[in-house]
């Protein structure tokens, strides 16, 4: 399975994925890494591991719509299969999600239908919540509400600050989501509904 993955930021995550894929435990190779932003670490790491890296960044665009249709062509031209969103800071418009049905994955730092969109950490501190964690969904239309495929639980602790508990969300994000992406690429999930059938 070609897979792309678009980054903003540190992209950890993206160093996850590719972690897994050496080590024989995904069926799948990183196509590109395309970043909207032309100083995200995440490119270092692509180039580190020689993974085409493009910028694709927003300024040249009228509209978010615009810039989504570029996006599809360069994963089409890529031969795209899975869009892997791992910390990119745009929200997606129909254009790519159309294009991608049930093809483009998130990863949200809480347990999903709680906390979404941003800051999803300080959230949970702030709600008071005992446990949060991370979700690994399919993007639909809307902020983190696409069907969900994996999540973690992890606690929130008493002397928790918003960075510690931030790191120990992201150490369960490095597991889940390179998880997901080997079950996605073995065919084990199928949708019904909002509901994620995983088969054994
Ligand atoms: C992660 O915390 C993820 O949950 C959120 O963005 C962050 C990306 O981190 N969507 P990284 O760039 O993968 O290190």
């Amino acid at each position: 399975v070609r897979l792309a993955v678009l980054v903003s930021g540190n992209g950890t995550n993206l160093q996850a994925v590719i972690d897994r894929i050496a080590s024989g435990g995904i069926n799948a190779t990183i196509a590109c890494v395309i970043s909207n932003r032309r100083d995200a670490f995440a490119l270092k790491r692509a180039e580190k591991h020689n993974i085409p890296a493009i910028i694709h960044e927003s300024s040249a665009y009228a509209n978010r719509r615009e810039y989504d249709a570029v996006l599809v062509d360069m994963l089409r031209d890529h031969g795209v299969a899975l869009v892997v969103l791992a910390g990119f800071m745009r929200i997606l418009t129909d254009v790519m999600v159309t294009a991608f049905p049930h093809a483009i994955m998130n990863i949200h730092p809480a347990l999903l239908p709680a906390f979404p969109g941003l800051h999803a950490q300080k959230q949970a501190l702030d709600y008071g919540v005992r446990f949060t964690g991370c979700t690994v969904h399919f993007v639909d239309g809307g902020t983190d509400t696409g069907p969900i495929l994996l999540q973690a639980v992890v606690p929130v602790l008493e002397d928790d600050t918003e960075e510690k508990l931030a790191a120990r969300i992201q150490h369960e994000e490095h597991r889940i989501y390179p998880e997901a992406i080997h079950l996605f690429c073995a065919g084990k999930f199928s949708v019904d509904g909002r509901r994620v059938r995983l088969s054994p």
